[in-house]
């Protein structure tokens, strides 16, 4: 071969080189995704599955980074954030997700939900389906994923709590929920709604004595150390939807829209074996931990009645009318 055209095939190879190089310092990208609750929880876990397998999915090209416990601020800002699309990722309660779209509430009626195998049906059959076209539509965030995380326990750090009257005298910290508000309302106390970001504080300098969370996130959040007595009520089944902001999912290219989608379906399939392995270890280690826990008394008939029928009622219009509650019941078999 001669000098000449070993020459231009160098140059051809260099330029080819750069253009390569070039394209991958352009395209490549760290998204932010906040975390609502502390590292080790579900939230944590599901999220963490997702990073990774989005990670693989795009080659190893783009990465997430991850910002737990509030960094980027309450997990209703991350909605608002995500909406205008100056963030790109949330993982959070979906209590926190209802007051921008109101349909999602049949998820967080009380008692709705008995079990995973129920939360399962939900999120990942029609309901699901359709829960998130609504949320794209009210709110302009994807769910992409779902943390199973089981049923919210109430805590606190006064006395053992049985019966509904046992509540009277303790301060409740709920989420900025109207449904769960109504919800400690039936039972006849006065809850203080409060963003999620400042509860382990006004639990631990006594502005509320008490708050509902799954055993995950209390151990997560290390309410152990500002928490006494746990009551095992049932009323909601803690769902954590990982969420994107849809002009942040629209101006993916289809591929990495494709990543998205399929790493958020293999992280939740993650999660519900994730909550399926840890759940009944956490409850020992918190009582290991020093936390007494309570049974509802006579099987939580007394919290079951005067939840359904109180606020049942109040929430049929926001979320698509009674039929759609008796639909819902109807896919599970009730
Ligand atoms: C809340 O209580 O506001 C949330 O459910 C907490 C969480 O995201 O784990």
């Amino acid at each position: 071969m001669s000098f000449k055209r070993t020459k231009i095939i160098s140059t051809v190879l260099a330029a080819a080189v750069l253009l390569l190089t070039s394209n991958t310092m352009v395209t490549a990208k760290t998204y932010k995704m906040a975390i609502g609750d502390a590292q080790g929880g579900t939230q944590w876990a599901m999220a963490e599955k997702f990073t990774q397998l989005f990670h693989e999915k795009t080659d190893g090209k783009h990465r997430i980074s991850m910002f737990p416990n509030g960094q980027l601020g309450s997990e209703q800002d991350t909605i608002n954030d995500a909406s205008m699309g100056t963030l790109d990722f949330s993982t959070l309660a979906i209590n926190n997700l209802t007051p921008f779209s109101p349909s999602v509430g049949v998820l967080t009626l009380p008692y709705v939900i008995l079990g995973l195998d129920d939360a399962v049906t939900l999120t990942r059959g029609e309901v699901g389906k359709e829960l998130i076209a609504n949320t794209i539509r009210d709110s302009g965030v994807r769910i992409v994923a779902w943390a199973y995380s089981g049923f919210r326990v109430l805590t606190n750090s006064k006395k053992p709590v049985a019966n509904v009257a046992d509540l009277k005298g303790l301060i409740i910290r709920v989420p900025k929920n109207e449904i769960m508000i109504a919800c400690y309302k039936a039972w006849g106390s006065n809850p203080t709604p409060m963003a999620w970001s400042e509860t382990f504080t006004a639990l631990q300098q006594k502005v509320v004595d008490g708050q509902d969370n799954p055993f995950i996130t209390v151990s997560a959040m290390k309410f152990y150390e500002v928490q006494k007595y746990i009551t095992t009520i049932r009323y909601i089944f803690s769902l954590e939807p990982l969420i994107i902001s849809e002009s942040v999912f629209q101006d993916l290219k289809p591929e990495l829209q494709k990543a998205v989608l399929e790493a958020g379906q293999e992280a939740t399939l993650f999660s519900e074996q994730y909550l399926k392995n840890s759940e009944a270890a956490i409850m020992k280690d918190l009582q290991a931990k020093g936390m007494i826990i309570t049974a509802p008394a006579d099987d939580e008939k007394e919290w079951i009645e005067k939840a359904t029928t109180t606020v049942w009622p109040k929430y049929y219009k926001s979320i698509g009318g009674k039929d759609k509650l008796e639909s819902v019941l109807k896919i599970l078999g009730r």
